[in-house]
């Protein structure tokens, strides 16, 4: 007698069209119910910026200002991004922002909803967009903001407080098999801090300061 069958794991895969541009995977990822975040959350956040950009930045997952305003960080996390990025002076354009997780997580504190980091499930769920997006870009670097991004990019049992700031090869696993004829330029990956760390800090001018020294290091790789 066989038991009950186990559910197949949630993945966005489906969703994901074969062969679209980046306005394409835009345009696909409002319609993704690839796991359960869709129910709750107001609309996919999916990302900014160009196939041109030099830099792409990924994060965890959009906040509770992105998920109304259906951009990636433009709420206190961005504003704190914008004003490091412009520190080491790069310019918007040379930048691609995304996500690991596109959908809002969130429970509700009375009428608050309350941030909730994505489990391994989730992010493993959305990694196909991710994928997807980097198989239309060509960066020099990658920057890894927190926990979330590294190890959907680098693998459940990296560590950012142990190898933040580190220039790292684009990792093997990062590529789509059917992509990986195309490398992406060789594009380098740094991790660090995710913003919103910084801003709860207790010595918050210390944080930001390793912060911008740690995206000095990934801009050295656009040199
Ligand atoms: N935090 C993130 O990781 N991403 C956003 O888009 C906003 C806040």
């Amino acid at each position: 007698m066989s038991g009950p069958r186990a559910e197949p794991a949630p993945t966005a895969a489906p969703f994901v069209p074969d062969d679209a541009d980046l306005d394409g995977l835009r345009a696909a990822a409002r319609g993704c119910q690839g796991c359960h975040l869709y129910r709750e959350a107001t609309q996919t956040v999916f990302s900014r910026g160009t196939t041109t950009a030099r830099m792409a930045l990924v994060g965890e997952q959009p906040g509770d200002v992105e998920d109304q305003r259906g951009e990636p960080f433009v709420g206190p996390a961005g504003v704190l991004l914008r004003r490091a990025v412009g520190d080491i002076g790069l310019e918007p354009s040379d930048l691609y922002i995304t996500n690991a997780v596109k959908h809002f997580k969130f429970s509700m504190r009375g009428r608050r909803r309350i941030h909730q980091t994505p489990d391994r499930i989730e992010i493993t769920a959305c990694r196909p967009w991710l994928l997807a997006e980097f198989a239309q870009l060509a960066p020099r670097v990658v920057v890894a903001l927190g926990a979330t991004a590294a190890q959907a990019l680098l693998g459940p049992s990296f560590r950012v407080t142990r190898s933040r700031g580190v220039p790292m090869p684009w990792p093997e696993s990062a590529y789509r098999p059917e992509d990986y004829a195309q490398p992406g330029g060789g594009a380098q990956i740094v991790a660090t801090l995710h913003p919103s760390a910084i801003l709860r800090a207790d010595d918050r001018e210390g944080a930001y300061a390793g912060f911008v020294a740690d995206l000095r290091v990934a801009a050295g790789a656009l040199r």
